[in-house]
């Protein structure tokens, strides 16, 4: 059990192993947040008195208590317009053009289970997950918010979703409703978000929070590559061992918006939701809206112990079917060793050095359909082309078949390109304002994915595909920012639903295609890391990293990932050198340690490998295969800062402590150099550790404390890795 209720104090209490979640509706009905933090088995409201503080109006029913504020007191879901002036969580226009909400506490009740939104991705759990539910209303106007939690006791796991009600007569219009809405009254703290740009994703930095709002968002209808739906909040002497943190991640791709407020008295509001610009929602009467899923973790072991957290409910409650946590097939994607300019034979000269080396699965990438010979034209036109591939897919893919090897294909189903059949038949179909140019990007328009018409079409060429050819992947990519919503089938006062019905979409898609097929493994995609989120990786267990594949910025681009992310779902290749996107030159041992952090494949023409780069890659091979239980099923440790230090390092732990891998590269060797001492984490100080290769025994406690001596380096980008196995004497 993980939900203690008072029902004489109204005090709400969610227990997880380590944590603990406080709510109380105090005597007028409001909803207070009490305490998110460490296990503390005693009602903490006792901390939250309040003096008059100026300018901080008194809601009526406080009556001559001026101490008595919304704009001071830490709220569980705060609301606009009735006094409380920090974020606000849930903005609602109603019927007579007021925009006032007052939420009280209307009643409360707790399932067993982990409660689910409808058509929606969130975290699912088993028996043992709870749900409470509470419901709050404002009385005036007849709407009701549904607080839901979902707890994952054990894994030391919150979500957070808001059902809104309409019991008042009128439509109501919702210009903003967020998932979570997180008072923390005490301490001072600091945020982690996520920023980059295309190709350099997922940059972590960290900063004291400023008086005033701090916010990370996206408005492009995607969760971008600019800024990630998830954050941080640590105390300042937090590292990655010891300290407090707080995360949140957003189980959503769209746009979304992240704010945190430091207020006047030091008190600190996160809130994560759908992003309010360019959102509306029409509520009828009688209508509800349910808001997506945020989760959260708190840890006061420091930023480790918050990822572990983090990627465990992602590989274990959030993504799904037969690749959750099963082995992931090595792949070779032909997309930089070919682009577009590729046929059957080419395609099958690939496979079959690939086969020779011990490579699982042949991804074909974009260029196998329609008139596609660049990225001008094309999409949407999901059929074949023969005179590439000649003798259509099902002679291609039994030719694959027959070199041991399966096959996957890339699919981009959300485009359109002018210059496409699709297009000349069902311009209607594409995402535009009429009267005004659109913008393109990457040459190409979208599709209004909120339509039945469009997601029926895409579902019936893609299954004929897939039907077509014993297809074992599908790479979904998606390559631009979403501009000019407008949809032909919505009215006037529903276009600002377009955003988040285009999700709705989306995901309806996605559920059919990976029902229908189970055996398939769905790759995500969006101009590599423009879209990676715990929303995709609900349908897809793993998710192209990032379009940059130059071993290097890799390390930067997966170890600001890692914080957030499991290495299983992040796709991660050896590409050719010089790099494609840096022109850098890194060995091909260091390009495939990088690679190993994630679900490993190669992207490049294995044929202009010199013999001994060949035996190399067969030799990764077994090695990945040797230790890839280990690293998609181990503890994560970052072990150095990439972005500060001269060295990448990272190590696999496994969870019984047996075993230890240790990754990375040093990025420059000078000359006459101190050899790296590298401390471990998470071992077991009192056992003894045998390095492979050697005879070397050291303890837990030697190498956490005093670290490892690391071999020296030769050249630039030297590869590390040191394997450890503990040993009875
Ligand atoms: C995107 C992807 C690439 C590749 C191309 C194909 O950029 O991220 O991996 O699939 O599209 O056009």
């Amino acid at each position: 059990m993980s939900v203690y209720i008072d029902e004489k104090s109204r005090l709400f209490c969610i227990r997880t192993n380590n944590t603990e979640y406080q709510m109380k509706a105090d005597e007028y009905g409001v909803l207070k947040h009490i305490w998110y933090g460490k296990k503390v088995g005693s009602d903490m409201s006792y901390l939250l008195e309040y003096p008059d503080v100026g300018f901080s109006g008194n809601p009526y029913c406080a009556g001559d208590d001026r101490t008595y504020s919304l704009n001071t007191l830490p709220l569980e879901y705060s609301c606009e317009g009735t006094g409380d002036y920090r974020i606000s969580a849930l903005s609602v226009t109603h019927s007579d053009g007021s925009n006032a909400l007052d939420l009280r506490y209307k009643s409360h009740s707790v399932k067993k289970g982990k409660y689910s939104i409808k058509g929606l991705p969130a975290v699912y759990g088993d028996s043992e997950a709870e749900t409470l539910e509470i419901t709050l209303c404002d009385t005036a106007s007849g709407i009701e918010v549904v607080l839901r939690y979902g707890v994952l006791e054990k894994l030391d796991i919150i979500t957070r979703s808001a059902v809104i009600r309409n019991n008042g007569e009128k439509t109501a219009v919702i210009n903003k409703a967020a998932s979570l809405c997180l008072d923390i009254p005490f301490g001072d703290w600091e945020w982690i978000h996520f920023h980059g740009r295309h190709t350099m994703e997922r940059v972590p930095e960290r900063a004291p929070l400023f008086y005033g709002i701090q916010e990370s968002s996206s408005t492009r209808g995607t969760s971008s590559h600019q800024q990630n739906p998830s954050v941080i909040l640590c105390s300042p002497d937090c590292t990655e061992q010891s300290g407090e943190c707080i995360g949140a991640f957003f189980v959503y791709s769209g746009s979304f918006s992240t704010k945190i407020e430091y207020d006047q008295l030091r008190q600190t509001r996160l809130t994560m939701g759908i992003n309010p610009e360019l959102f509306t929602w029409n509520l009828s009467a009688g209508e509800e809206f349910e808001t997506p899923e945020a989760v959260i973790t708190y840890s006061d072991n420091g930023l480790s112990q918050l990822s572990h957290n983090f990627h465990r409910v992602i590989r274990e409650n959030i993504c799904r079917g037969k690749y959750k946590l099963a082995e992931r097939p090595i792949l070779i994607n032909n997309w930089e060793a070919t682009y577009f300019d590729f046929d059957e034979e080419k395609i099958l000269a690939i496979a079959k050095e690939a086969s020779a080396l011990g490579v699982d699965m042949l991804v074909l990438d974009d260029g196998w359909f329609g008139k596609r010979d660049g990225d001008t034209s094309g999409l949407g036109d999901w059929f074949v082309n023969e005179n590439k591939i000649k003798g259509g897919l099902g002679k291609l893919v039994e030719n694959v078949k027959a070199l041991g090897m399966r096959f996957g294909i890339w699919f981009e189903p959300e485009m359109i390109s002018e210059d496409s059949y699709l297009y000349r038949a069902h311009p209607d179909w594409a995402i535009q304002i009429p009267g005004r140019q659109p913008m393109r990007g990457r040459y190409q328009l979208l599709l209004d994915m909120s339509r039945k018409d469009v997601q029926d079409y895409l579902y019936g060429v893609m299954c004929d595909i897939l039907r077509s050819a014993d297809i074992s992947y599908i790479k979904w990519d998606m390559n631009r920012s979403i501009s000019d919503w407008y949809s032909a089938e919505l009215p006037p006062e529903r276009q600002g639903e377009l955003p988040h019905r285009y999700m709705l979409g989306l995901y309806s898609l996605l559920e059919r295609l990976t029902s229908e097929f189970p055996d398939v493994l769905f790759e995500g995609c969006s101009g590599g890391g423009g879209r990676f989120d715990a929303g995709m990786l609900y349908y897809c267990p793993q998710i192209w990293c990032s379009d940059d594949t130059d071993a290097f910025e890799r390390t930067k681009i997966q170890y600001g990932t890692s914080y957030i992310y499991p290495v299983s779902a992040v796709g991660s290749h050896v590409s050719t050198v010089p790099n494609h996107q840096t022109g850098r030159i890194t060995p091909i041992e260091t390009r495939a340690i990088t690679a190993m952090a994630g679900s490993f494949g190669y992207e490049l023409d294995l044929g202009t490998l010199s013999d001994d780069e060949k035996a190399d890659v067969e030799k990764q091979i077994k090695k990945f295969k040797k230790y890839g239980s280990l690293i998609h099923n181990g503890k994560y440790y970052r072990l150095s800062d990439p972005l500060k230090d001269n060295i990448a390092a990272w190590e696999f732990a496994a969870e019984d402590g047996s075993e230890i891998l240790v990754q990375g590269m040093i990025f420059r060797t000078e000359p006459n150099m101190k050899r790296y001492s590298l401390k471990l984490a998470g071992l077991e100080p009192q056992a003894l550790y045998k390095m492979a290769g050697t005879d070397e025994i050291i303890t837990g406690s030697a190498l956490m404390k005093g670290g490892i001596l690391l071999p020296a380096s030769w050249g630039d980008y030297s590869p590390v890795e040191i394997h450890l196995v503990r040993t009875e004497n």
